[in-house]
């Protein structure tokens, strides 16, 4: 696309990533971009990389500015690969650079590219380098959501470049919020920047208002955020901030998710009647079939609700893989101000849904409690008791819902 001034002497020299449908398992159906900014200040100074394979996308975009050879410094706020593994091409140009970055940050570069010889230089919150006209000011964010992360604030244009956060997985030719919307619809940036969250940064959802909080007592004016996914906030920063600390703080729609998969379609013909029950208490409801659907959408969804009821056929007397799978995913995620419940068939011996629970209380998840599992296909009984089961649930949910509205 070629180099993009963000702001005065600061370019976007980024990539973007069309064709990327399988983000380290996580699913990116929109593709996604990998940001990286170049300063042409007195010390000409590049933050970020990109993913390898766009390595020399990047530099071609450098040289459309200036000879790569003089780019004095090297910011690296996050080492995840989709970011940093083009470092070893910008230093094979740049060996004498000096790259900026956090100590656990360093010990990660030292680790990917061992015996590299290169100048760093570590970098503590409130550490600055001065290229001239511009002050960057680095404020670590361990665990947001690395623990090598860290972002960098340019205080004269009140640009924070924020890494990870902030971002999206959406391949455009807009790389503004303010070009995307004029011709796309809010709720399609939304729904991105909640599979973004709901996928990635579920588990720090403290450490987030914690930080976001820990900027606005500095006072540190936010005029752009520049996130290294996706489009840069140029015309409503403050719109993002807003949603990351409803994310954190526990914002969620008060609707269920019902994520099942199926053996024999007895699981699923449970999901109807519930459904009916859910919704006969005026509780919007998401169905989700996993094996149809990837991953990552099923926590998209579950994100999105204050319930959730996950379908669980028992095979060999423990839980279908697919659907123990998404409740194994879902416990690495950490999920807070979410209550979940199961339901399933089996055929000769139970085992499922009585695991599903086990783990939903392993993970510390709020459960409703007792599920219902069906033997073979529900007859209409068992139907009346899947009707009941989702009424019953949905109850809860409204009642646990409404100690989030005041937030
Ligand atoms: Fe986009 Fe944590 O890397």
């Amino acid at each position: 696309m070629g180099p993009i001034e963000i702001k005065p002497y600061i370019y976007w020299v980024g990539a973007v990533d069309w064709g990327v449908r399988d983000f380290h398992g996580y699913i990116t159906e929109r593709g996604t971009t990998y940001n990286n900014y170049l300063i042409m200040d007195d010390q000409i100074t590049l933050v970020d990389t990109v993913k390898h394979d766009f390595s020399t996308v990047t530099i071609e975009n450098i040289k459309k500015l200036t000879d790569p050879k003089k780019i004095k410094n090297l910011v690296i706020n996050h080492i995840e690969p989709d970011h940093a593994s083009s470092i070893d091409a910008i230093m094979d140009i740049i060996p004498h650079a000096k790259i900026y970055i956090t100590e656990r940050g360093r010990k990660g570069v030292e680790r990917y590219w061992s015996g590299s010889g290169w100048d760093f230089k570590v970098v503590k919150t409130g550490e600055t380098l001065n290229t001239g006209k511009y002050t960057l000011t680095f404020l670590e964010t361990p665990m947001l959501h690395w623990p090598d992360s860290m972002v960098t604030y340019i205080k004269e244009v009140g640009l924070l470049i924020s890494q990870d956060a902030f971002g999206q997985h959406i391949a455009t030719a807009s790389r503004f919020d303010d070009e995307f919307l004029a011709t796309n619809p809010w709720y399609e940036l939304e729904d991105a920047i909640i599979d973004y969250y709901a996928n990635i940064l579920m588990p720090f959802g403290q450490l987030i208002k914690g930080k976001i909080e820990e900027i606005i007592k500095l006072g540190l004016k936010i005029e752009m955020i520049a996130p290294d996914h996706g489009l840069i906030w140029r015309k409503d920063p403050n719109r993002i901030i807003k949603m990351y600390l409803d994310m954190a703080t526990g914002f969620a729609d008060m609707k269920v998710a019902i994520i099942y998969d199926t053996m024999w379609q007895s699981t699923e013909k449970m999901v109807m009647p519930i459904m009916g029950g859910i919704k006969e208490e005026g509780v919007d409801c998401k169905v989700v079939k996993l094996r149809s659907s990837p991953m990552s959408v099923a926590i998209k969804e579950f994100w999105k609700a204050r319930g959730c009821l996950v379908g669980v056929p028992t095979l060999n007397n423990l839980m279908f893989p697919s659907v123990a799978e998404f409740i194994y995913h879902l416990g690495g995620l950490r999920p807070k101000n979410r209550i979940v419940g199961a339901f399933g068939s089996y055929g000769w011996g139970g085992g499922g849904v009585k695991e599903a629970y086990e783990y939903f209380k392993r993970f510390g998840m709020d459960v409703f409690e007792p599920g219902v599992q069906v033997q073979f296909s529900p007859s209409l009984e068992d139907e009346k008791s899947c009707y009941q089961f989702g009424r019953e649930f949905a109850k809860k949910v409204k009642e646990y819902h409404s100690k989030f509205n005041s937030l």
